[in-house]
């Protein structure tokens, strides 16, 4: 089997942090959510996977390298407009060749992984195995109405109800699919959709096999998202602390301090996780929170937040809670008059002061 990866996309929801960067390098505890994806597919035995890469193929390529980190070969195919999902698997067929597959969408992520999920689809040979996941926002997601187990139809966000059965980012199909892909045509947001393809499986008599996911499955597409699945994945981190810890420290529950981090007269308390490079002086970093390489949290309370490397919070009255901060970001606090809010944000920016 073959693994196919989605990177492509323009990560509106995340901006402005997607102008300047890819949304599956976003980091999810200090890993790209991406990684994750791709670790789930060499877990599952695929030693062959292919990223469909758009507009940052560069900075996709320059952190996934060619796979050898995880014991596999990593080609990238360019797609040069995101013209849906179904359209990537479309000029994937060269690289799939008669093999069947699993596609994973980059940012998606899975606790339970995929391995029996794979194993099952070898088994059984359907044209397609689907996982599904109940959402309290259908109309958000790819959404499959099943009738005694099987599959019956499936809609791309659907605007008449049809139950809260969402399509999860993570597909496996045979050769089959190929001519599906081919058959339909564009939906109204100007797409191919996969979800049409594997209507057009099922209207031409083929297994499509259901399957709801037993544990948590996330899309990392918006911030709330993004912050859901670093919580759940700080939680299952166990402790380890390698940087340097000071005697005025405390650091409380699921802590990880990679080395070469500094932590000076602070309270950590977990699940948080603290990258190498990291200098936490003075601060309170609390629960839920991953702080990347090079960040300086100074004379700050920070809880429930990601930062990515090299930003500085310093000196902050209130703490800053719920935030998705980029990288080489500065907010610090100023001792000169008139006292005021002095702003440099760049387009798409959010910034809530709540009082
Ligand atoms: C895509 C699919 C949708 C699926 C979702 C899962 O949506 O089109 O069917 O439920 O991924 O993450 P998109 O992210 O393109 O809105």
């Amino acid at each position: 089997m073959k693994g196919l990866i989605l990177s492509g996309g323009k990560g509106t929801r995340l901006r402005p942090l997607t102008y300047t960067s890819a949304k599956q390098l976003v980091p999810v505890a200090n890993k790209p959510v991406l990684f994750y994806g791709i670790e789930a597919i060499a877990a599952a035995g695929i030693r062959h996977i292919g990223i469909v890469v758009g507009d940052t193929h560069a900075e996709i390529r320059a952190a996934v390298g060619d796979g050898s980190r995880w014991g596999i070969k990593v080609e990238y195919i360019e797609q040069a407009a995101p013209l849906g999902l179904a359209h990537a698997v479309k000029i994937s067929q060269s690289f799939l060749g008669d093999e069947p597959f699993v596609m994973y969408l980059g940012d998606n992520l899975l606790n339970k992984g995929i391995t029996p999920l794979v194993r099952e689809f070898e088994r059984e040979k359907p044209a397609a195995q689907i996982l599904l996941a109940r959402v309290p926002d259908p109309q958000m997601f790819g959404v499959a109405e099943l009738k005694d187990g099987r599959v019956v139809r499936l809609v791309e966000k659907p605007k008449e109800p049809i139950g809260d059965l969402a399509l999860v980012g993570v597909y496996m199909f045979g050769p089959e699919v190929f001519e599906s892909v081919n058959r339909i045509a564009p939906s109204v947001r100007n797409e191919l959709e996969i979800t049409d393809a594997i209507q057009d499986l099922i209207d031409r008599g083929l297994e499509v096999r259901p399957h709801i996911v037993d544990g948590w499955w996330k899309d990392t597409g918006k911030l709330e998202d993004m912050l859901e699945a670093n919580r759940l994945i700080l939680d299952t981190f166990d402790r380890r602390i390698e940087g340097n810890v000071d005697v005025e420290s405390r650091i409380e529950g699921k802590v990880v301090i990679e080395a070469g981090a500094v932590v000076e007269r602070s309270v950590i308390r977990g699940p948080a996780i603290i990258g190498s490079g990291a200098r936490i002086i003075h601060a309170y970093v609390g629960p839920f929170t991953a702080i990347m390489n090079d960040v300086e949290i100074k004379d700050t309370e920070i809880e429930h937040s990601i930062v990515l490397e090299g930003s500085c919070l310093r000196d902050l009255s209130n703490r800053v809670i719920d935030s998705l901060i980029g990288k080489n970001v500065r907010i610090c606090r100023e001792p000169v008059k008139p006292s005021a809010y002095r702003f440099m944000l760049g387009d798409n920016s959010e910034v809530g002061i709540r009082w």
